[in-house]
């Protein structure tokens, strides 16, 4: 059975982040909702709680009743999760003098507790809080201090529990995985047997368990999930597998084509529909953001549907959604600010079921899971791209000679990233897998003034964006070279006709977004 640990969230920044650390522990995990612990679940083998923005004495906290699990299993609280046990069990919590954020060490620490083996005297940790646990309930004992929080961590006498004021899965706290290693390794018994080899085996009896002989669809996009989705499907059931990929006109330059030939050289069973002059027609003069990405989803059902339903014999519609996706919507607290389209919408009367293989991966996941499928490389480090394509990156309306322009300069820009390469670690990588995005943006409503030779130029200017991120939640603009830009400037407005200006942007998410739209 796999074996699992429980992520029980209640609202924190950094929950995802803890998931990511115990799948790079070989260990799978899932997060839940602070009050949706799987009783029933015998493949659980620990619990973590999480942090949260709430002070565990606010009317709205978050509170659980953890007696079904206390005893049964090991618990780990993260800062609200560990002020939240010792305060329900009759610890004190009150608010900090003042906010405590950032560095800190541990000047003190039990060395014989399991939780710290391993870790060297004042190791770094990161704090982030505006309460600190003052009195621990009786029983339980203080196991590490830093010069202003004497309970750093704490650990029940007579119970598996176990506390962090300190958020051991952020980067900045050195030892941190160490930490997070030692709970769950050595203190849950994992036996670090997550892999990707394990994933594809594991999943491909799955699907065929789930879907049997049945035929089932999925909508290519061109992106790495829905095509390490694809491939994985192919693996588990071949020619069963009809797969259908929109162009919807705003892709790359020369995207569908090439990614028509990629799928046809993995051997999928492919099916591509030029819908551009329906797209195009349906947005001509369209300029308001959410407008655009409203038509265009609905647009994509309509043609998407209309080939599935050709596909008289389909039991089953195959989807890429990856964790990411899910926990965003299952977020306690989260706002939607775009609308984000996806394949999405069954026709009803077709009565299809779900398959969604990739429901439980991270991003970096998902592209290990390609590598082991045997897919190219260029397919599987692709960067992300809006299922609304250029549509949200011509800001104004849109027009199919916009649209080439911006395909022209993207090609450009998109190029000189994968052609300038640094060294890294002593390794040569390139500028583009260096960053986790890159775009171009064509400012198609201004118009600015250039010479060019002898002539007057009245043209479009476009901006790049390349941003550094894990999980596009947060982004830093790039600091790519100056040489590669000064480079990549002159190219565009030499090349490109239309465009006779360009600029970077350096605003970073938040406030910005990535996409413009
Ligand atoms: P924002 O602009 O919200 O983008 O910072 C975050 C990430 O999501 C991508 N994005 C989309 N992906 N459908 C998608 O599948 C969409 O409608 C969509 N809009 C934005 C964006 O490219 C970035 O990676």
């Amino acid at each position: 059975m796999q074996q699992k640990i429980i992520i029980l969230d209640f609202g924190s920044q950094t929950t995802q982040l803890i998931g990511r650390r115990i799948r790079e522990l070989n260990t799978f995990c899932e997060i839940l909702p602070y009050n949706k612990f799987p009783h029933e679940d015998p493949s659980v083998i620990g619990v973590i709680l999480s942090g949260s923005p709430y002070s565990v004495y606010d009317p709205e906290a978050f509170k659980v009743d953890l007696s079904k699990i206390r005893g049964r299993l090991p618990i780990l609280g993260i800062c609200y999760g560990a002020q939240y046990m010792s305060y329900t069990n009759g610890g004190k919590v009150e608010p900090a003098g003042s906010r405590e954020y950032g560095r800190a060490n541990l000047s003190t620490f039990d060395q014989s507790n399991p939780l710290f083996k391993n870790f060297t005297p004042n190791s770094q940790v990161w704090m982030s809080h505006g309460d600190t646990i003052t009195a621990l309930p009786q029983g339980w004992k203080t196991i590490a201090s830093t010069e202003t929080v004497t309970n750093a961590a704490y650990q029940s006498d007579t119970e598996k529990i176990w506390g962090v004021q300190f958020h051991p899965e952020v980067f900045h706290s050195v030892q941190g995985t160490q930490l997070l290693k030692n709970f769950v390794v050595d203190i849950c018994g994992s036996r670090q047997d997550w892999s990707s080899a394990s994933f594809v085996e594991t999943t491909v009896r799955e699907i065929r368990q789930q879907v049997g002989n049945d035929r089932v669809i999925l909508g290519l996009s061109g992106g790495v999930d829905s095509s390490v989705c694809a491939v994985l499907l192919n693996k588990a059931i071949g020619d069963h597998l009809t797969c259908i990929f929109v162009d919807h006109g705003m892709l790359r330059k020369n995207e569908f084509r090439d990614v028509m030939h990629d799928y046809e050289c993995l051997g999928l069973n492919v099916i591509g529909v030029d819908a551009s002059d329906k797209f195009l027609g349906d947005l001509a003069g369209i300029t308001d953001p959410e407008q655009k990405r409203k038509i265009i989803g609905r647009d994509f059902i309509e043609v998407f549907n209309a080939e599935a339903r050709k596909i008289t014999d389909a039991k089953w519609l195959a989807q890429g959604t990856i964790y990411p996706d899910r926990i965003e919507s299952l977020n306690i607290t989260g706002k939607v600010i775009k609308s984000h389209h996806n394949v999405g919408g069954l026709p009803k009367e077709m009565q299809l079921g779900l398959c969604e293989p990739l429901k439980w991966l991270f991003k970096d996941e998902v592209r290990r899971v390609g590598r082991q499928l045997g897919m190219p490389d260029h397919l599987i480090t692709r960067h992300p791209f809006p299922g609304p394509g250029l549509a949200v990156r011509i800001l104004g309306d849109i027009t199919r000679e916009k649209i080439r322009i911006l395909q022209d300069a993207d090609d450009v820009y998109i190029r000189a990233l994968r052609d300038y390469k640094v060294t890294l670690n002593g390794k040569e990588v390139s500028l583009y897998d260096q960053v986790w995005q890159a775009s171009t943006v064509l400012l198609s409503s201004v118009r600015s003034v250039g010479v060019m030779g002898d002539e007057r130029t009245y043209e479009h200017p476009v901006a790049l964006r390349a941003v550094t991120s894990t999980d596009a939640m947060t982004a830093d603009w790039a600091h790519l070279p100056y040489d590669f830009m000064a480079k990549v400037s002159n190219d565009i407005i030499n090349k490109v006709k239309g465009v006779n200006r360009v600029c970077y942007d350096i605003s970073s998410k938040p406030p910005a977004t990535i996409e413009w739209e």
